[in-house]
């Protein structure tokens, strides 16, 4: 999982995970309604898959609605689930002709069961194609994702399918959301704040972590390529010395 194959300095990452965070702010400062924002956010996904696709990434990871946004007031909340589900019936289509394959990690069991005959549409629709794993992430926690892979294994080690004292850190991780997607490499989170707010908190154990005061409506090709350029200076040394990882 983390190993210094994963990805060498001067790389494109192979797996980019962001927080989209910002789109309120950048309203705001327009006089305009958070509505506005969120609506901006979402052309700004639009153009980060586009730029993922041109890179030649190979898994994008984008936070559109984390398990604490349940809490944002009530009208917000239903705007922004009115907004994913215009996106997947306006966005498939183009998905299909790029070659991306869409998934959704999260707790679903909270959400529309419009939304998620939705979702299992776009994933169905999607499921063979091969240029870009696009996740999505909405009513996602890490606490969440870390909780429902321990139920699934001590499930598993309750009806005698796997023997506990063997639970290896591959088992954990193939029960988690992203299942057996390689890790970020690269986590970006654009809005100014520097936490990662219940994201993928198994996931990102050896992330480079990248964080920009731009807003996310903002976050166009060249900031992306900002957060690549970043990426390839950095050095992965997943424990080992310099000196070791320079020798190969
Ligand atoms: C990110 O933008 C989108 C979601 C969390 C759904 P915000 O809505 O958090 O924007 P700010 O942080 O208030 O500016
Ligand atoms: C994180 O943004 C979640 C998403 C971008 C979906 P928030 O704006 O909700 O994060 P906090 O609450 O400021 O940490
Ligand atoms: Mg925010």
């Amino acid at each position: 999982m983390t190993e210094a194959r994963d990805a060498t300095p001067g790389d494109v990452p192979r797996h980019v995970a962001v927080i989209m965070d910002g789109n309120g702010r950048w309203a705001e400062s327009r006089g305009l309604t958070r509505t506005a924002g969120h609506r901006a956010g979402t052309e700004a996904a639009r153009a980060a898959v586009e730029h993922s696709l041109r890179r030649g990434v190979r898994a994008l990871t984008l936070f559109a609605f984390s398990s604490e946004n349940w809490s944002r007031p009530a009208e917000e909340v239903g705007v922004l689930m009115q907004l994913f589900v215009r996106a997947l019936q306006r966005e498939v289509g183009k998905l299909i002709e790029n070659g991306v394959r869409l998934r959704f990690i999260g707790d679903r069991s909270r959400l529309a069961p419009q939304l998620c005959d939705g979702m299992r549409r776009a994933e169905a629709r999607t499921a063979h194609n091969d240029r870009l794993d696009m996740f999505v992430a909405v009513s996602y926690g890490g606490r969440w994702d870390m909780l429902q892979a321990v139920r699934r294994l001590a499930e598993e080690a309750a009806n005698g399918t796997i023997d506990p004292a063997a639970i290896a850190e591959d088992d954990f991780a193939a029960r988690l959301a992203l299942g057996d997607a390689p890790d970020p490499d690269l986590f970006i989170r654009t809005g100014g704040e520097r936490r990662i707010s219940n994201f993928l908190l198994w996931n990102l154990a050896y992330t480079e972590l990248y964080f920009c005061d731009t807003l996310w409506p903002d976050f166009g090709p060249a900031e992306y390529d900002a957060a690549i350029a970043s990426f390839g200076e950095r050095e992965r040394r997943f424990g080992r010395t310099s000196q070791q990882v320079r020798s190969g």
